[in-house]
């Protein structure tokens, strides 16, 4: 077995002044937001799991069901040397991928990005054992700031799974997509995972289980300051709130003071000052509909070459070219 390689492409202090420089502005803006990112330390990862085990949240199931279909036509149309995989966190959605194109007879490298070093050296460790021929290549990075670093040899398939594209905000989206799509070859590959838009009740609710661990996962972000920032965040004076933006078709996620509070934060040397009933934006998770998403696509430069759903038409998986 080759040991797997880790390039990392972040300072080791590079997290915690983005994350201070992320609170600095998110708290003093009105309203107050946090980038999504800041969610996963290894609790919010482990909740994160959790929540693609619910009942209520149903992408997690609907993009394996589609991945478990078509990987066979994914790799024989793809014929990919190299499977980058983008905020690849646990990875397991990837085997089928890497099954198919180990089938197909192409697969040389596997190259997960994600910013938690922990989860990918892990991941990448694990991997390494089960595809012994697989030269396993994990870059610690931000998928936003560190695509031109993607190394592995062409045609490259870069997969970003999970509708995590949905983070971002629609600007925030199409800077992404042209600069992945500029630091691909003619002829590479992009596998995105898109959430479709539904009945609100079906998407509110995958955003608010009955269980409580979207709940624990939104706030988790206040423990995450609490603990990287020192602040002194009473994390259970906040009430987790999922609300749909039908204009925007984006699922919201809030965090909610029960009481007005001032809340101190040293390595800012702020005070954050909450009204009673003050919201907290946590994360946007967009919606799409297929002749929006080939639009975005198409406008970055992809030529969209296949697209399928799962059996409900929950979610959206496509494949396009460079
Ligand atoms: C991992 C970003 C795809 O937006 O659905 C799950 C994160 N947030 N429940 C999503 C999440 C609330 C998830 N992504």
């Amino acid at each position: 077995m080759t040991d797997p390689v880790i390039d990392v492409h972040l300072a080791d202090d590079h997290a915690a002044r983005a994350l201070a420089t992320d609170a600095r502005a998110g708290l003093s803006a009105n309203p107050k937001s946090l980038p999504p990112k800041w969610f996963y330390d290894a609790r919010g990862s482990d909740l994160f799991e959790q929540i693609t085990r619910l009942p209520e949240y149903y992408p997690t199931r609907a993009e394996r069901e589609i991945l478990g279909d078509r990987a066979g036509e994914i790799a024989s149309t793809s014929k990919a040397h190299t499977l980058v995989e983008l905020g690849s966190g646990s990875s397991e959605k990837t085997r089928l991928l890497l099954d198919a194109l180990r089938d197909e007879g192409t697969l040389h490298q596997f190259v997960p990005l994600d910013v938690s070093s922990t989860a990918l050296r892990d991941a990448a460790a694990a991997l390494a054992v089960d595809y012994p021929n697989l030269a396993v290549h994990g870059v610690v990075g931000d998928f936003t700031e560190h695509l031109a670093l993607l190394p592995g040899e062409a045609p490259r398939i870069v997969a970003f799974l999970g509708g995590t594209i949905g983070n971002l905000l629609p600007a925030e989206r199409a800077k992404f997509l042209s600069s992945l799509r500029d630091v691909l070859e003619p002829g590479e590959w992009l596998l995105l995972g898109t959430d479709l838009v539904k009945d609100p009740s079906v998407v509110r609710v995958a955003y608010d289980d009955s269980a409580g661990v979207t709940a624990e996962f939104n706030r988790n972000v206040l423990h995450v300051l609490n603990r990287e920032l020192g602040a002194d965040f009473d994390v259970t004076a906040f009430d987790h709130v999922a609300l749909w933006d039908e204009g925007q078709e984006w699922i919201e996620m809030r965090l909610r003071a029960q009481r007005a509070m001032t809340v101190h934060v040293p390595a800012l040397g702020m005070e954050v000052s909450f009204e009673q009933g003050e919201e907290l934006r946590t994360e946007i998770s967009a919606k799409f509909r297929r002749p929006g998403i080939a639009a975005e696509l198409t406008e970055a430069g992809f030529e969209v070459t296949r697209w399928w759903t799962d059996s409900g038409d929950r979610f959206g998986l496509s494949l396009s070219q460079a």
